[in-house]
């Protein structure tokens, strides 16, 4: 096992979805994939490993925020050998047009955190999803007559911000929507050479101040995860 993976060598499949609720990544395993066994349970941080439509697929459960995304990720790349990782998880939107429910595939992800600026030295990276996987998502989204957005994103590392003007910034620059892990993911899948994309379904707004209700957010949620494991057998 790895630090904070329970889990042997082969245990996990070269595909991951990684949903940040620990709780979501149980649901998806239990509802979607068969014969799906636990390989994880270290620190309530569940991931599973089962069969969708006969492909193996692991569903593991990243955390809130840049530094645990980043270490899972890590780890999942290192110790397991992951080639292929999707975020799929819920945002803010920072644009009039991106409503509440809707799905954004997260082409890049700008970020407020200071995790690239030691390595960077002072010049700035661009976290980007990777092209196999978003045409993959962007064919699976069109066979199962799901709309989406697609373009940059916000990974912030202040969820309660007291600037309540920061997000205009982003807004001016046609950032779609605030969330807090992809840009952790996209930097390390670079570094490492492995696939990575970002899915999103919009459960408030910075702009209108609406939110999704539970039982909404479960709705959209399963369109998500579909278009995540469709994407993940294409
Ligand atoms: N995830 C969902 N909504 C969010 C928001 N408003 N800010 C950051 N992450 C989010």
């Amino acid at each position: 096992m790895s630090i904070h993976i329970g889990a042997r060598v082969g245990d996990i499949a070269d595909t991951v979805l990684m949903p940040g609720d620990p709780l979501r990544a149980r649901y998806i395993a239990e509802t979607f994939l068969e014969e799906a066994v636990c390989y994880t349970e270290v620190r309530g941080m569940y991931g599973y490993t089962g069969l969708y439509k006969g492909k193996r697929v692991s569903i593991q459960g990243s955390g809130m925020g840049i530094p645990s995304i980043g270490i899972y990720v890590n780890e999942l790349i290192n110790d397991f050998g992951v080639k292929r990782i999707m975020r799929i998880g819920s945002c803010g939107s920072l644009r009039e047009e991106v409503k509440i429910r809707d799905i954004i595939l997260g082409m890049s992800a700008s970020t407020n955190s200071s995790l690239n600026d030691i390595t960077f030295r002072g010049m700035t990276f661009a976290p980007t999803a990777s092209y196999s996987l978003f045409a993959k998502a962007v064919k699976a989204a069109e066979a199962l007559n799901l709309d989406f957005h697609a373009g940059n994103i916000l990974s912030t590392d202040i969820f309660y911000n007291d600037d309540p003007e920061e997000w205009k910034i982003w807004s001016n620059h046609n950032v779609l929507a605030v969330e807090m892990e992809a840009a952790a993911l996209y930097t390390l899948a670079a570094k490492k050479g492995i696939e990575a994309l970002t899915i999103l379904t919009v459960s408030d707004s910075l702009v209108t101040h609406e939110a999704t209700s539970s039982e909404e957010r479960e709705k959209t949620f399963t369109q998500m995860m579909k278009l995540a494991l469709e994407t993940a057998i294409y």
